[in-house]
Order: structure tokens, then C-alpha cells, then sequence
């Protein structure tokens, strides 16, 4: 034993196995789909930026600023993090390659990786993946409301059942500090019944006092005044739009006059979307506008709308698992000289479009069939010794139990081959 460490996976941080990894395949695939039916484009961004970049877009107050990132110094001592997100990265991106010089419409999706140093539990880890898009250039509520028809319609495909559109408005630069004075003000008023964090928020940024957990703050603020009672004329009838798009569309949604996003750079609409079945860590998707982002981060006065679903919630959500399926053929050679018209075969029939499972030869008949019915084949082709003499396999079916000697020699068989199995998966079994 002695040498012999074991290793564990970092707190936080899992190894995705294939059934549930062959379910994200499938699920990002099907993003990739509607996206593109959208006039949304792929781009792939890095997993590594700059600390700053995230400081001065996330929000300074914010718990993933100021306590979430893995940030480190690189050997030249600049501050590097990995990504906690992407849209961050996007409007990088955006300005970067040219496009934002222009003010130019460009929309976005990616997929991947982010870090945040959170607590883990169920549906919450410190490496998680999300499926993004980001919008740029234009401001119109009908941005909005297409690309929230778009993520409900996708949660729908994919097989999301009682999911929930929480959808806000987080004003603009005309009403929202008003706002937070008002608001501010009625905590200052409670100030004894809050919490120390919520002492801090309210000088660091009293709208995530609307966010805290702690029944006694949840008591004490339950009558605050809400944003969406205090919107300016301009963004009060952007929401208005956005409602009635959603409407229009048939899509549900709820208002949620209480939201606020863990992130600091929304303003006018944003929304979570929540799914049933994921126990406390529910939202499975969130996002809305930031238009002043990209001027923020020194590009021109560009408006984005964009949001992130979680791959780990959205495919628990889905179901969680995608079996592996069955091998419509198992190769079963019987004695070693099989193997290479085994590997030749088996590679023709892959080469047809067939699922084949090539069992190393050196086992007896009954060992390599019962692996083949472990796995669930349809058939398994028998290369033994008289199949050898013979230039012939015999294909057994695996369903029936019937065997079948094919009619051409095994080099030129595997036309045969695929086609005896489309006849028989298509017939359903046996028949
Ligand atoms: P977010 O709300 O921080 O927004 O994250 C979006 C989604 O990522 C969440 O709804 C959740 O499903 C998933 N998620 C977040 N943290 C974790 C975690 N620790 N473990 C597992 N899943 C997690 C954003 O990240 C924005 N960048 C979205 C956006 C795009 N806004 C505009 N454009």
C-alpha cells in the first residue's frame, strides 16, 4: 500500500460522467440550434482576463468582487482571474476586435467554464458552465422581448417543465439614485432591526438590501419602496413594452418588483427564470439589459442585452442523465487470429454509420456474448474458428436468438452488415 495517495476532485469542483455529459452534448446542441435561428453567432472566449476588467464591470460591492474570484499573479505580476462569468469578457471582446469602434449590432453566444469561490452544494459548484448570449447595439424593447421568447421556447424544447420568468426593472442612471435614496432612507429607519451585512449594504449598495435573507431584514424591509414603482417615464415605458411583447407571445412571466441580480452593471429590464426541482439553488437562467457597459469600459455609448443559463441546473432540470445507447453490433472474436478481421469489419461498419462494440478476442463464446447483452447490442457477429475457414461471420441475433450466416465473404459483408441491422432496428425487435 505504502506510496499510494488518493486523490479527491477540489471542493467544488466534479467530473461531469458520461450519462450526464452526453446530456450537456445534447443540450448545447440544441442551443446551438435555436440560437442560430435567432441571429445569434458562436464566439469562444477566454478563461482567463484580466482582475480588473471584472472589478470595475461586476460591481466593487458585489459578493463575487469581493469574495468569489480566483485571482492570482502572474510571473510578469500582472493580476489575472479566472472568469466568473462571460459578459464581462464579451464586451471585451466586442471592443477589442473592432466591432464596438462602430457601434456595430453584434450578437454573441458561447459556451463554457466559470469560478466563483461560493459555497458548494446541490446545483452550486466553484467551477460551473453556462450557455450565454450577449446582444449588442440595440435598445429597443422588442430585443428584449425576443430574446426572452427565445430562452423560454429553448427551456421548453430541452423538456424544462415549471419554469417561472421572474422579470424587473432595474431603472437607469435618470431614476435609480433617487430610488436608492428612498430606499436608503427607509432602512435608516429600521436600522435597528438589520443585520451587520445590511448595515454595510446600505453604504456600500442599499438595493441589495432587498436581497438579504435574514427574516428579521426580510420583515423589517417587507414595505420598502420598490424600483418598479419609481421608474423614470423612459424606462417605465420600456418595461411596459417588454410586458406586453411577452404577452403578445403568450409567454408567462411574473413581475418581480424585488429583484435584484448579484451582479452590478443591469439596468432598465432583468429577470431570473427559475425551474421546478432543483431544491435551493432554483435559477437556472438570469440576465437583462447593460447599457452602459461597453461606455464603461471605455468603448462608445453601445446598449447589450444578454443573459446565462446553468448547464448543471439546466440539465438537472432536464432530466439529469442520457443513457448511452445500445451498440446496434457487438464483434466477438473467439480465438486471436480473429482479431484484425474483427478490427477490419468492425471498422467498416463504423465507417456505415453503425454504433459497434469490439470485444478483444482470448474469452470464450459465452464470456464475449453475455458482455454483448450487458451492453445491450441487437446482434454480435461470431468470427470463431469455422467463420475463419469459412471467409464468413455469423451475425446472432441477440434479440431473437437466431442465427445468420452472411452471405459474402467478411471483407466485402459489411453493406450486408448495416443493412441487417437497419431491417432489424427499424422493424422494432423481433419480426
Ligand atoms: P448569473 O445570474 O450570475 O448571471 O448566472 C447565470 C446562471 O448561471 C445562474 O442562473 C445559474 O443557473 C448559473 N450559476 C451561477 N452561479 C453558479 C454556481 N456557482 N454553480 C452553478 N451554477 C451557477 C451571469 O453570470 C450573467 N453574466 C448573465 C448575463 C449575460 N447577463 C447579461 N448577459
Amino acid at each position: 500500500m505504502g506510496g499510494q495517495a488518493s486523490f479527491a476532485a477540489v471542493k467544488g469542483f466534479r467530473d461531469v460522467l458520461p450519462n450526464e455529459s452526453r446530456l450537456w452534448r445534447k443540450l448545447e446542441g440544441t442551443a446551438a440550434e435555436v440560437f442560430a435561428r435567432y441571429d445569434f453567432h458562436p464566439i469562444v472566449l477566454p478563461m482567463l482576463e484580466r482582475a480588473e476588467l471584472f472589478a470595475r464591470t461586476l460591481g466593487e460591492g458585489t459578493d463575487v468582487v469581493e469574495k468569489e474570484m480566483y485571482t492570482f499573479e502572474d510571473r510578469d505580476g500582472a493580476m489575472l482571474t479566472l472568469r466568473p462569468e462571460a459578459t464581462a469578457s464579451a464586451v471585451r471582446a466586442y471592443l477589442d476586435s473592432g466591432l464596438g469602434a462602430q457601434a456595430q449590432v453584434a450578437r454573441f453566444w458561447y459556451a463554457g467554464p466559470m469560478f466563483r469561490r461560493e459555497r458548494p452544494q446541490r446545483g452550486r459548484y466553484r467551477q460551473f458552465h453556462q450557455i450565454g448570449v450577449e446582444a449588442f447595439g440595440q435598445a429597443e424593447p422588442i430585443v428584449d422581448g425576443e430574446i426572452l421568447v427565445m430562452l423560454m421556447h429553448l427551456l421548453a424544447s430541452v423538456g424544462v417543465r415549471d419554469v417561472c420568468l421572474h422579470v424587473g426593472s432595474l431603472g437607469d442612471a435618470a431614476c435609480r439614485p433617487a430610488y436608492r435614496e428612498r430606499l436608503a432612507v427607509f432602512a435608516r429607519e429600521r436600522l435597528a432591526r438589520l443585520c451587520g451585512d445590511c448595515h454595510r449594504r446600505l453604504t456600500n449598495n442599499p438595493l441589495r438590501l432587498l436581497d438579504c435573507k435574514v427574516p428579521g431584514c426580510r420583515e423589517a424591509l417587507a414595505d420598502a419602496p420598490v424600483m418598479l414603482d419609481h421608474l423614470c417615464g423612459p424606462c417605465g415605458e420600456h418595461f411596459t413594452a417588454v410586458c406586453r411583447l411577452l404577452d403578445g407571445e403568450g409567454v408567462a412571466y411574473t413581475l418581480a418588483p424585488r429583484l435584484v441580480r448579484g451582479l452590478d452593471y443591469y439596468n432598465r429590464t432583468a429577470f431570473e427564470v427559475t425551474a421546478a426541482g432543483l431544491g435551493a439553488q432554483d435559477a437556472v437562467a438570469g440576465g437583462g439589459r447593460y447599457d452602459g457597459l461597453v461606455a464603461a469600459l471605455g468603448g462608445p455609448d453601445v446598449p447589450a442585452f444578454g443573459f446565462a443559463i446553468g448547464l448543471e441546473r439546466l440539465a438537472l432540470a432536464a432530466g439529469g442523465e442520457l443513457a448511452a445507447p445500445a451498440p446496434s453490433m457487438a464483434v466477438l472474436p473467439l480465438l486471436a487470429e480473429a482479431a484484425a478481421p474483427a478490427l477490419a469489419v468492425a471498422t467498416r461498419m463504423r465507417a456505415g454509420g453503425l454504433t459497434v462494440l469490439l470485444e478483444p478476442p482470448g474469452r470464450s463464446l459465452k464470456a464475449l456474448l453475455r458482455s454483448a447483452n450487458r451492453r445491450q447490442a441487437r446482434a454480435a457477429l461470431l468470427l470463431g474458428g469455422d467463420e475463419l475457414a469459412a471467409g464468413r461471420g455469423t451475425v446472432r441475433d441477440l434479440v431473437r436468438g437466431i442465427d445468420h450466416r452472411l452471405a459474402l465473404p467478411l471483407d466485402a459483408a459489411s453493406d450486408e452488415l448495416v443493412r441487417w441491422v437497419r431491417e432489424h432496428e427499424e422493424g422494432g425487435g423481433p419480426g
